[in-house]
């Protein structure tokens, strides 16, 4: 696996987790711009003010201190649910690995961890959502998720 060191992630990681956001949603290829994303508040308030009282989440680091993927935690409540709301009481988890270090377990080890830290603080359950076909389902069944509902991301243009 990559070798990468792991430490907290915190709000001057905006832009990251920004980037992070842009191109979880481009994971099939080229669809929502940048600008799209700062734009649209259904996106945004993913990372926006992120973190708020109870979020948190973990960034990867290669040797020479560049982030290379994240993991994030945030709660949302039902009047502003993300795409994967729950509960209010249930944070959704988004997660990204830079391009080039994927699928060699960096990923994973950030669920495993940001997990760990989530059962330690007493969070009853963690929600994601993610796109009919992603390959990434496979990993998310693996650390223990299950298909709740369907639901419908916004179209790009
Ligand atoms: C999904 C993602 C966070 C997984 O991190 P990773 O470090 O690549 O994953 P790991 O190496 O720990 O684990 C491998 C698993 O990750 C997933 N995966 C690997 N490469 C992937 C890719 N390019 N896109 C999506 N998922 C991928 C698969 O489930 C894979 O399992 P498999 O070996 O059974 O196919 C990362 O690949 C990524 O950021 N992908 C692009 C954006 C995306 O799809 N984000 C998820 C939005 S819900």
């Amino acid at each position: 696996m990559t070798d990468v060191s792991v430490r907290i992630a915190t709000a001057a990681d905006r832009d990251l987790l920004a980037r992070a956001m842009l191109d979880n949603l481009n994971w099939n290829g080229p669809c929502f711009t940048m600008r799209e994303v700062e734009q649209t508040r259904q996106f945004r308030h993913y990372y926006d003010n992120w973190p708020s009282d109870q979020d948190f989440g973990l960034v990867a680091e290669s040797a020479d201190s560049m982030a290379v993927a994240a993991v994030w935690l945030r709660y949302f409540t039902a009047d502003d649910p993300g795409y994967g709301f729950v509960a209010a009481t249930i944070p959704e988890l988004s997660i990204w690995v830079d391009a080039e270090h994927r699928g060699q377990g960096v990923g994973g080890l950030l669920l495993h961890q940001v997990t760990e830290v989530a059962r330690s603080r007493g969070v009853p359950a963690i929600s994601l959502s993610v796109e009919e076909g992603n390959p990434a389902v496979r990993l998310y069944n693996r650390h223990g998720f299950q298909p709740h509902r369907t639901v419908h991301l916004a179209a790009c243009s």
